[in-house]
């Protein structure tokens, strides 16, 4: 059993990016610039904003972090997003999920200019993905990617199944394995909370992207031997030992599916690192583009 790394495979990919930053700035290009815009003030939330914010800074990107209540009305956000859009500076805008309820979140992605969707949550983006066509991959799905043609893991003709069918992960991720490309080309099947004999079918898996949020939902008994198992979900469970009070839980039943595994993402150090190198790529691209205009 071989863990995927998130953490080595993330680092690799930062220092092609810094290295690739550098040059694109020598030779005349801009430095790229990711917005981040957060609402509230939800401990996860904050957590992964600010971890956004210092990757940047790592890889010598430029960040701007804009805040607001969560009594912000749609009006000062949907100004703040136009005036982003606007900002020739601005290369990447994120806006941070889950938004309060009073916010509509699908009407305040759209206003993303699309050039700028490092998420890729616009629907363009979304639809161009789909046609197979140039685009900003949705950082998730796409960081899951990266991870495995880090480690060569072959997808042609296999049997993947993805467990979740969330607008950003579990539904472009199956998209994505179905492609006719590397990572890809999978006989792909999508499960979700009305799906019956959820456990045959994870047994058929070669590959299993667990994506639902309920920690320790993948057993033992629902994994084939040799199979890869990618844990996305990530839920912090109050723990008493711990100093914040939390720890976070993935989607699998790490310590008795990782024996059946040939490959195993850890949660923490899998793919919520590869989330964050995966935006960090769309930024950078966002950026490149730019320069070349
Ligand atoms: N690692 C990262 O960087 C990263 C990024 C994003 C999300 N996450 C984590 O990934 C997890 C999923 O996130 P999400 O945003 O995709 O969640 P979501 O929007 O809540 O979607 C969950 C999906 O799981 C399905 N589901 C729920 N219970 C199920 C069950 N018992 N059996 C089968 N399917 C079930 C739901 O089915 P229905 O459609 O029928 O409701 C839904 O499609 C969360 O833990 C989240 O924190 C991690």
């Amino acid at each position: 059993m071989q863990i995927l790394d998130g953490k080595i495979v993330s680092q690799a990919v930062k220092d092609d990016l810094k290295q690739k930053t550098a040059e694109l700035i020598s030779k005349g290009g801009k430095t790229p610039h990711l917005a981040a815009i957060l609402i509230g003030n939800n401990g996860a939330s904050e957590t992964y904003v600010a971890s956004k914010v210092k990757n940047c800074e790592e890889v010598g990107y430029n960040s701007s972090l804009i805040r607001f209540e969560t009594s912000v009305d749609e009006a000062t956000l949907i100004s703040t997003i136009e005036k982003l859009n606007a900002d020739d500076d601005i290369d990447g805008i994120l806006v941070q999920l889950p938004l309060p309820k009073s916010i509509n979140e699908d009407k305040i992605i759209s206003l993303i200019h699309p050039d700028k969707d490092v998420d890729g949550f616009h629907p363009m983006s979304i639809g161009k993905m789909i046609q197979g066509l140039p685009t900003f991959l949705p950082a998730t799905p796409y960081g899951i990617l990266l991870m495995l043609e880090h480690y060569k893991i072959e997808t042609k003709g296999k049997y993947a199944v993805v467990i979740g069918r969330s607008n950003i992960v579990g539904r472009p991720i199956s998209i994505l394995l179905n492609r006719n490309t590397y990572p890809g080309n999978c006989t792909v099947t999508v499960c979700h909370s009305h799906t019956h004999n959820l456990k045959e079918i994870c047994l058929q898996g070669d590959i299993i992207i667990a994506a639902l949020g309920i920690p320790e939902f993948l057993k033992n008994d629902m994994v084939k031997e040799g199979a890869v198992v990618i844990d996305v979900g990530i839920t912090r469970v109050p723990d008493t030992t711990k100093k914040s009070g939390f720890s976070i839980k993935g989607d699998v039943d790490f310590t008795n599916v990782a024996p059946k595994c040939s490959y195993i993402s850890p949660v923490p150090g899998g793919v919520g690192m590869m989330t964050i190198a995966a935006l960090l790529m769309n930024t950078f691209n966002a950026a490149k583009i730019k320069s070349e205009k």
